[in-house]
């Protein structure tokens, strides 16, 4: 597969000179076209520094983030929103919906601001909420929806643009089992039948194992890597719990 990521070198530090924390030390890591990645690490370990250098939400101290051969560390404003745009769909840990807006509108947003219009947004807003089950929400304001129904929706606003990267912070760090099992599996047939690349940060091992591969980080540097192979996902599970109580603890803690 082609690579469609590749984060060289990057360093990220806050502060000023007098009181510099390095969040991030000297990661680098590639992601191929269609590959499903985890991103595992204690809490404060620059996991979602990392997303946010990678979604430009942040900017990364030293080195360098390509993207679809584009050095997207050096964007300028105009060619960031564009990049934000075309490329990349977020999906956060709190939802992030718009509470003033109905589910089809906040769906919607994200291709109306791209100029689309309004028949042909209908027709992959249809296709979406069928592929994510959402079809009997999509008239519901955020605060009629449980909170299952409300992550399906935000990966559907995730995924209409068609992104080449879809980058999810905890996904499932707000829903109750059934529901993360749900969003996972939506997640796996998305990337297995719609090829979607995903990179998606959470420290839940249970989540982690829908994965293909994970990076494990540790005080902002990547120290273990796992790839499932031909694992299932159980036997995938148990390498996961293995490589987090490693480091000493209850993985539910650690992670
Ligand atoms: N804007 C900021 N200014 C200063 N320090 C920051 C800033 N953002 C994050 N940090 C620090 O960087 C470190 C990594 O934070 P980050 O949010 O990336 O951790 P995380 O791995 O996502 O943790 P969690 O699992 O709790 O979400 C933390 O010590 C945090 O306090
Ligand atoms: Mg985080």
């Amino acid at each position: 597969m082609a690579m469609l990521l590749n984060v060289e070198k990057i360093e990220k530090y806050y502060g000023n000179k007098d009181n510099v924390t390095k969040v991030i030390d000297n990661i680098s890591f590639r992601v191929d076209n269609g590959e499903f990645v985890g991103i595992m690490g204690p809490s404060g370990s620059g996991k979602t520094t990392l997303l946010n250098c990678i979604s430009t939400i942040d900017n990364v101290t030293t080195g360098k983030i390509i993207l679809n051969n584009k050095d997207i560390t050096r964007l300028k404003s105009k060619s960031l929103d564009n990049f934000r745009q075309n490329e990349l769909g977020f999906i956060f840990q709190d939802f992030n919906l718009i509470d003033t807006l109905t589910a089809y509108e906040n769906i919607a947003l994200a291709l109306t601001i791209k100029g689309e219009k309004s028949f042909e947004i209908q027709g992959k807003i249809k296709l979406v909420a069928k592929y994510l089950e959402i079809e009997k929400v999509l008239d519901k304001y955020p605060y009629q929806m449980s909170g299952g129904e409300k992550q399906r929706v935000a990966s559907a606003r995730a995924i209409v643009t068609d992104p080449s990267l879809i980058l999810a912070d905890e996904p499932t760090g707000a829903l109750d089992s059934k529901s993360s099992r749900l969003l996972l599996e939506k997640f796996v047939s998305l990337n297995k039948e719609l090829k979607a690349t995903i990179l998606m940060v959470t420290h839940d091992t249970f989540t982690a194992s829908y994965a293909h591969r994970i990076l494990f980080i540790k005080d902002g540097r990547i120290f273990n890597e796992l790839i499932r192979g031909k694992d299932t996902r159980k036997e995938f599970l148990n390498k996961i719990i293995e490589v987090t109580s490693l480091l000493g603890g209850d993985d539910r803690n650690v992670f």
